[in-house]
């Protein structure tokens, strides 16, 4: 066992655990996170996607003694109230059916539109190809990053100086 002081959604959290107990567990088991979802537990399916320094990655293959130096967040650090866009496009398309693929789904659309404010139709099946929805809501995910894309636009504040 060994103790690590861990950065989640802002707050600080110390574990005594296992150095190579993946990160998922101590998320759900010792932190109390359970948002994020344990699928296939090999990194095939995309459930237990978090961000590591605002980058999508599988908590489930990585060890926690591999992230004490790192700024993790998780789908309950994505907004507090619904808030963010992502949230609000997936009410608006009604996307989750089951459900449980979803916060893996939102954290990976989070970090894409991050890097790629306007992503295309390409930029977003390459994007999200890593997470696996059973129930095939792959339709309506795509609509609704779209959307948050054109709700993201909408909020940015533009420059009426016309000065750079
Ligand atoms: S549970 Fe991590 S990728 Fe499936
Ligand atoms: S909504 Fe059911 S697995 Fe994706």
């Amino acid at each position: 066992m060994a103790n690590f002081t861990l950065t989640i959604n802002g707050e600080q959290h110390q574990v005594d655990v296992d150095p190579q107990m993946p990160l998922l567990w101590v998320i759900r088991d010792f932190v109390g996170l359970t948002g994020t979802k344990f699928g296939c537990g090999i990194a095939q399916c995309g459930a237990c996607t978090v961000h590591l320094d605002g980058n999508a990655t599988r908590s489930c293959v990585l060890p926690v003694s591999a992230v004490a130096d790192k700024q993790i967040t998780t789908i309950e650090g994505l907004s507090t109230e619904k808030s963010h866009p992502l949230q609000k496009a997936w009410i608006e398309h009604q996307v989750p059916q089951c459900g449980y693929c979803q916060s893996g789904q939102l954290m990976s659309a989070a970090a894409l539109l991050k890097q790629k404010p306007k992503p295309t139709d390409a930029d977003i099946d390459t994007a999200m190809q890593g997470n696996i929805c059973r129930c095939g809501t792959y339709v309506r995910i795509r609509k609704a990053i779209h959307s948050a894309a054109n709700l993201m636009s909408d909020a940015t504040p533009t420059n009426k100086t016309g000065k750079p």
